[in-house]
C-alpha cells in the first residue's frame, strides 16, 4: 500500500500542484501522511491547500473535480485493490453497458443493507470485443438521501464522455430501479 501511495507523487508534484517545482523530501512526507489520513485533516492543512488534487491519491474515493482528475485517478489503478469481479463478463440483462468488470470500494462492498453510505463507490471497466479496456463507468454516493443527485456518475467510452456529474439523468433513470439503492452489482470482499 505504501508503495502505491508513493508512486504517483512525482506526477502530482508536476501536474496537480500546477507548479513545476520538484517536491522536497519534506513535502513528500507531508503528502504521504495526507494520502493516508482523513479528508478533514487534509483540507485543514496549508500544504494540501496548494495541492488539493492530492486527494486523487485517496485510493478509496474517485475525485469528482474534473474528468481529467478522475481519469488520472483511474490510471493509478487504485480501484483494482477494491473488491473486484474476477473477470470481465458480458453485460448483464437490463444493462446499457458493454462487456465489463465491476469493482466496489470498501464502503460499498461491506455495506449490508439500506442506502449505501456516503463515499460508497463503484468503478466499472468497459471492454471491446478483443478484451481491451475502452472506457470506464464510475458511481459515487455524494450525500445521504434518495434523490438522484445523491449519486455522482461518470462514463467515458473511447473519446466520448456520456456522464460527468451528480444525478445525470441518462444514468439515474435506470440506476434508480436497481435492487438496492442505485447499485445493481455489489462486489463483496
Ligand atoms: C438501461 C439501464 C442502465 C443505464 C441507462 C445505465 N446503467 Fe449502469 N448498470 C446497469 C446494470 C444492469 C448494471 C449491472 C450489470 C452490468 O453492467 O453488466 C450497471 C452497472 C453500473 C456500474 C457498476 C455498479 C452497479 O450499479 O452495478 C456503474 C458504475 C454504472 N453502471 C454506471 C453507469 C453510468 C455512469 C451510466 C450513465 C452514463 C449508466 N450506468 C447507465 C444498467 C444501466
Amino acid at each position: 500500500m505504501r508503495m502505491f501511495l508513493l508512486a504517483p507523487l512525482p506526477f502530482l508534484a508536476v501536474f496537480a500542484c500546477g507548479t513545476p517545482a520538484p517536491m522536497t523530501p519534506a513535502d513528500m512526507a507531508v503528502s504521504v501522511d495526507l494520502a493516508t489520513s482523513s479528508p478533514d485533516l487534509a483540507t485543514s492543512s496549508p500544504d494540501l491547500a496548494t495541492s488539493s488534487d492530492a486527494m486523487m491519491v485517496d485510493p478509496q474515493r474517485p475525485p469528482t473535480s474534473s474528468a481529467m482528475a478522475l481519469e488520472d485517478w483511474l490510471k493509478t489503478g487504485a480501484y483494482k485493490a477494491w473488491a473486484c469481479e474476477s473477470a470481465m463478463h458480458a453485460a448483464r440483462p437490463g444493462s446499457a453497458h458493454a462487456a465489463n468488470r465491476i469493482c466496489s470500494n470498501d464502503l460499498l462492498s461491506k455495506s449490508t443493507s439500506g442506502e449505501y453510505p456516503v463515499g460508497a463507490a463503484s468503478v466499472k471497466e468497459l471492454f471491446n470485443g478483443a478484451g481491451a479496456i475502452i472506457g470506464y463507468a464510475v458511481g459515487l454516493r455524494l450525500k445521504a438521501g434518495p434523490s438522484d443527485d445523491s449519486w455522482f456518475w461518470y462514463e467515458r467510452v473511447n473519446t466520448t464522455t456520456y456522464a460527468n456529474g451528480p444525478g445525470v439523468a441518462l444514468c439515474a433513470n435506470c440506476h434508480r430501479n436497481a435492487p438496492r439503492d442505485f447499485i445493481y452489482t455489489q462486489v463483496k470482499p
